[in-house]
């Protein structure tokens, strides 16, 4: 998998700077083309000639020290690398790279480089926890960087902890595996919808549901890193994308939604609908603003479309996966709803359970397939989630047992 990738190793200066030669040396042993940058705080802990003679490649220190006329060494880097690893990665790199600094030779090189980009971080227990440290992380990892644990243990400070550099058998396990995943669905075109839909009764009133879009966007997302071409159908949501294999097309009525999946649903080989979708719209939906008047306020409602339902009858060669809200008896009701909408499988929703259901940034769920294998997934982000459910519809496609 690194066999002739070509990897650029950025070393900042904590005392586990030591543990990037091993890193260097077990990059170099699998077939990579390792490049180092190291900060000049680094430099105080190892000598660049260590990496050198490891990476088999000179190392870079300073911007200003180019060694090649012809080229400007931060942008060649940059462009020259597919996947870059900054080990260790103390506070003061990714605080640089959250916040666009580019002072020294690595920090530039990361703002111009277009490669995966994996952090390592490794500080003190304490620093690690700080929240400006923790705003940074976030931020990084919303832009679609890649962080890498550290380890908990005894600590060059003295301290226990949390803040230890992963080791590099480690850091390079996770790279294979996450290199891999993105591969996942490369030539897959996958088709998510997310988000509630909006039935207008007049220009200033709606019925709507809670549903944030979270979950959806997360299954966009997850697909989208995992090299498919996705195309997200989204109701009215907060909710932003930063992928750019995402084509967003925003809808706002369950009508809409109805005409936008089926346009797209031909050509898709995997379809996810995790949209809460209005059941019922006012039949009537007046032009002008109602006024109030005497006694009470009767609307009637019609059925929409079931999208689900429709898109289960006319199903060809699509792996077709639907959600189920259900506040009691979720396993009942959701395998009821797999059979009957005729779908590969379901993402059981129990939006009474803690943790679980629309707003909020974690979820409950249980997947369940047409062979009727069940998972279940404990209490995790909604991109873990997201991630898990894109794993399993891998299996399930390849025909492996969960
Ligand atoms: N769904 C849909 N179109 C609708 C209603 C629901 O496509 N008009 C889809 C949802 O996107 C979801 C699945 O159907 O993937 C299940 O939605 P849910 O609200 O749990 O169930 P319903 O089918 O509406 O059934 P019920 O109201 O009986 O729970």
């Amino acid at each position: 998998m690194l066999q002739n990738k070509n990897v650029l190793l950025g070393v900042s200066g904590g005392i586990a700077a030591y543990k990037a030669c091993a890193l260097t040396s077990k990059l170099t042993q699998q077939g990579a083309n390792v490049k180092v940058i190291m900060t000049e705080s680094a430099t105080k802990f190892v000598s660049p000639l260590t990496f050198q003679a490891l990476s088999r490649n000179p190392v870079y220190t300073d911007t200003f020290d180019e060694k090649n006329p012809k080229k400007i060494a931060h942008i060649d880097i940059a462009d020259w690398a597919d996947i870059a690893i900054i080990a260790p990665a103390t506070a003061n790199i990714i605080g640089k790279m959250a916040n666009g600094i580019a002072d020294e030779m690595l920090s530039t090189t990361l703002l111009a480089t277009q490669a995966s980009v994996y952090i390592a971080p490794a500080m003190n227990v304490h620093m690690y926890a700080h929240q400006a440290v923790i705003a940074n992380m976030k931020k990084l990892e919303s832009w679609g960087y890649h962080f890498i644990e550290p380890g908990a243990g005894y600590l060059a400070c003295g301290y226990v902890g949390k803040g230890r550099l992963e080791e590099p058998e480690t850091i390079i396990e996770t790279i294979k595996n996450h290199q891999a995943g993105s591969a996942l669905f490369s030539g897959k075109k996958v088709l998510v919808s997310a988000g509630p839909t909006r039935e207008n009764i007049d220009p200033v009133r709606f019925f709507s549901n809670r549903s944030s879009g979270k979950m959806g966007f997360a299954i966009a997302e997850a697909a989208a890193n995992m090299g498919a071409e996705v195309t997200l159908v989204a109701g009215p949501s907060q909710e932003e994308i930063s992928n750019n294999n995402i084509k967003r097309i925003d809808i706002t009525t369950a009508a809409e939604m109805y005409e936008a999946m089926l346009k797209y649903y031909n050509g898709s080989d995997i379809v996810v609908k995790a949209a809460a979708v209005a059941d019922y719209r006012p039949k009537e939906t007046y032009a002008g603003k109602m006024k109030k008047q005497a006694g009470d306020w009767n609307i009637q409602m019609e059925r929409t479309n079931d999208i689900l339902q429709t898109l289960g009858d006319r199903k060809e060669n699509q792996f077709l996966v639907g959600f189920a809200a259900e506040t009691s008896n979720p396993l009942d009701y959701g395998k009821k709803k797999l059979k009957k909408k005729n779908l590969d499988a379901i993402v059981i929703n129990n939006v009474a359970a803690e943790g679980a259901g629309f707003s909020g940034d974690t979820n409950v769920v249980t997947y369940v397939n047409k062979q009727d294998e069940t998972k279940n997934l404990e209490l995790a982000s909604k991109q873990d989630i997201a991630n898990k459910i894109m794993q399993f519809i891998s299996n399930d496609m390849k025909g492996e047992t969960m």
